[in-house]
């Protein structure tokens, strides 16, 4: 995981991001590698998606998710992407979905206005994971789940890094995901570190909205 970084640092290596993902956008449509597309399946099964709920895909790129999502009959799909490249790829494929260019921390949906949220191929880019998950808090509701994937998963963020044009974050191992994510009002749920496979799923800890019974009539 990173040390603290500036805003400063942190703008560099979004500009950095925006700018690779802009120019790649074809890398990142299928073909996948074997078994990535089923991993895909499981990810989105693993949230526990309902027809008629809310969703967010976070850096979306072009959408992998977006083909599954669908099959659960959400009411509202939103994306979020810093490439505007990967957002009119996406508008193409799936002109229903809500695209949003923004870094996640700064998407400014109202408060409780998702069901879940999706951050897959995507955990590691994120650079101010403080505030970013303080803004998922905030717009997923009570029991809202956050799903954090790689269909590839853990080291292969260690070899990307290696090579990749900009700072990536390794992907937290159990204790670190449980201990960050609690720390930002998420409970974990299920946690899967497979040699090519990294998935965790976890749900706010809102308190419960006051039930009609609490509200006692004082007029
Ligand atoms: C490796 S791609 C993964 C795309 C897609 N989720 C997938 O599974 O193919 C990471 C994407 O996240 C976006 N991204 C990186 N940091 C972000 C941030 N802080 N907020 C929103 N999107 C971000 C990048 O622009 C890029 O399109």
């Amino acid at each position: 995981m990173t040390d603290r970084l500036t805003p400063e640092q942190i703008e560099e290596i979004n500009k950095l991001q925006k700018e690779y993902f802009n120019d790649k956008v074809d890398l990142f449509e299928a073909p996948f590698p074997k078994g990535a597309l089923e991993r895909l399946r499981i990810t989105v099964r693993a949230s526990g998606l309902r027809s008629g709920e809310r969703v967010l895909d976070v850096g979306t790129g072009t959408g992998v998710l977006i083909t599954f999502i669908l099959k659960y009959g959400p009411s509202e799909i939103h994306a979020c992407d810093l490439s505007e490249n990967m957002l009119e790829r996406v508008k193409e494929k799936f002109p229903q979905v809500i695209v949003h260019l923004c870094d996640i921390r700064d998407l400014p949906l109202p408060n409780d206005s998702l069901d879940v949220v999706f951050i897959n191929a995507c955990f590691s880019n994120i650079m101010d994971k403080a505030k970013s998950l303080d803004n998922l808090y905030r717009l997923l509701r009570q029991q809202g789940r956050l799903v954090i994937s790689h269909p590839l998963g853990r080291n292969f963020i260690v070899e990307l890094k290696k090579h990749a044009p900009f700072h990536l974050d390794t992907l937290p191992d159990e204790e670190g995901a449980r201990g960050l994510l609690e720390r930002h009002g998420f409970e974990v749920i299920k946690f899967r570190d497979d040699p090519e496979f990294y998935l965790v799923v976890a749900k706010t800890t809102k308190p419960d909205a006051p039930s009609a019974s609490n509200h006692e009539d004082l007029t």
